[in-house]
């Protein structure tokens, strides 16, 4: 593996050479990243179990459910009824008995399981948990790239807004793309977008030549080959899991090979439970290490980047989930017409895994 992180040679929007709309890219990351959102400091624990106490005894009273990403700071996961990545949240939004979900993620979450439930009242804690992945592309921009490509079928990670969804054919998440893109008839060119980095992993796993769109997350493409190549070194026992969002997928497939395992949030968790490996290099956001500590206890975990920390995630604090329980805030809408297309491309991704 080299120790040396060249910017990727990507291909365009047609999967040939680079070109419009590459540079927004670069653009987003500059808008929206680290600096640009104020993160609580961490918490005094010795609060903790009272605020959560309080938590429960409200989502009670209140008939609500609690979902939790993985990024989301432990004290939160460990309040919540549920933890889980992209794919198991929506899932569990769509059949969540109760009327009111509290969401502890970001807000293109929030907006899917509104999308999903619009007969449920759907509350994110910080409306200001947004991501820079989502915003990378813009609903006027997916509309010109179709415009380029008139029949071309688009799949849309699900880290979008409700407008990109509606403009979709397919979502999908990082659980689920390959079986995504796998689903559709060979004949059909497919717009991805807007994460290239995972655009790229699914062109090397599915053999097809997509459309990708330049569009990346702040957090995962800061995860370094050169991270991955260190940590590989220490401790050459250890498994590599890495997200397929992250920067250094190609380079570390391309030295590594069979070793690496290309895995969402949830799929770390289920392969590190069924192991026999005792140690693990991560390569995601660093939140996911207290789930993955609790699903596999007595393993050793390793995050290859302990920077990889997102913001937006970070938002949501105890107080923020106990006050958006009690106030009611803050309320998601989509309006009729979006939620009724991006809810047809959000049926399709769920039916596929
Ligand atoms: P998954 O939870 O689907 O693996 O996605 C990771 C992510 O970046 C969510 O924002
Ligand atoms: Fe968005 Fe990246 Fe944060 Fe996930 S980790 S919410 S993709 S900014």
């Amino acid at each position: 593996m080299s120790s040396a992180d060249p910017v990727p040679v990507l291909p365009g929007p047609d999967g040939q050479s680079p070109a419009s709309p590459a540079p927004q890219a670069t653009k987003a990351l500059v808008a929206f990243g680290p600096a640009s959102v104020l993160v609580p400091p961490p918490g005094d624990t010795a609060t903790f179990p009272a605020l959560q106490a309080e938590i429960r005894q409200l989502a009670r009273d209140h008939h609500a459910v609690i979902l939790s990403h993985s990024y989301e700071r432990p004290e939160i996961q460990d309040v919540a009824d549920h933890v889980g990545d992209s794919l198991r949240l929506s899932r569990l939004a769509a059949s969540a008995p109760e009327s009111t979900i509290v969401f502890c993620g970001v807000s293109f979450m929030a907006e899917t399981a509104k999308i999903l439930s619009p007969d449920k009242r759907v509350l994110l804690p910080d409306l200001a948990a947004g991501c820079s992945l989502a915003d990378s592309i813009t609903v006027e921009q997916l509309r010109a790239w179709k415009a380029e490509h008139p029949g071309a079928v688009v799949v849309s990670y699900v880290n979008t807004t409700a407008a990109v969804k509606a403009e979709s054919d397919y979502c999908c998440t990082s659980s689920n793309a390959r079986a995504v893109i796998n689903a559709i008839p060979a004949d059909r060119q497919i717009l991805f977008l807007p994460d290239m980095f995972l655009g790229l992993w699914l062109q090397r796993v599915t053999g097809r030549k997509l459309s990708i769109w330049l569009g990346e997350c702040h957090v995962h493409a800061g995860i370094r080959a050169s991270d991955v190549e260190q940590w590989h070194r220490e401790l050459p026992a250890a498994e590599l899991l890495i997200h397929p969002e992250c920067g250094c997928t190609s380079q570390v497939l391309e030295a590594a090979g069979d070793d690496v395992h290309i895995l969402s949030t949830e799929g770390m968790v289920t392969y590190a439970q069924g192991s026999s490996a005792e140690a693990f290099l991560i390569a995601t956001e660093t939140g996911i290490l207290h789930r993955l500590k609790q699903m596999a206890p007595g393993k050793r975990f390793v995050p290859v980047n302990p920077e990889a920390v997102c913001q937006y995630m970070k938002l949501t604090t105890l107080e923020k989930v106990r006050d958006s329980l009690r106030l009611g805030v803050h309320e998601i809408h989509v309006p009729a017409e979006t939620a009724t297309l991006a809810r047809l491309a959000l049926e399709r991704m769920i039916a596929i895994s």
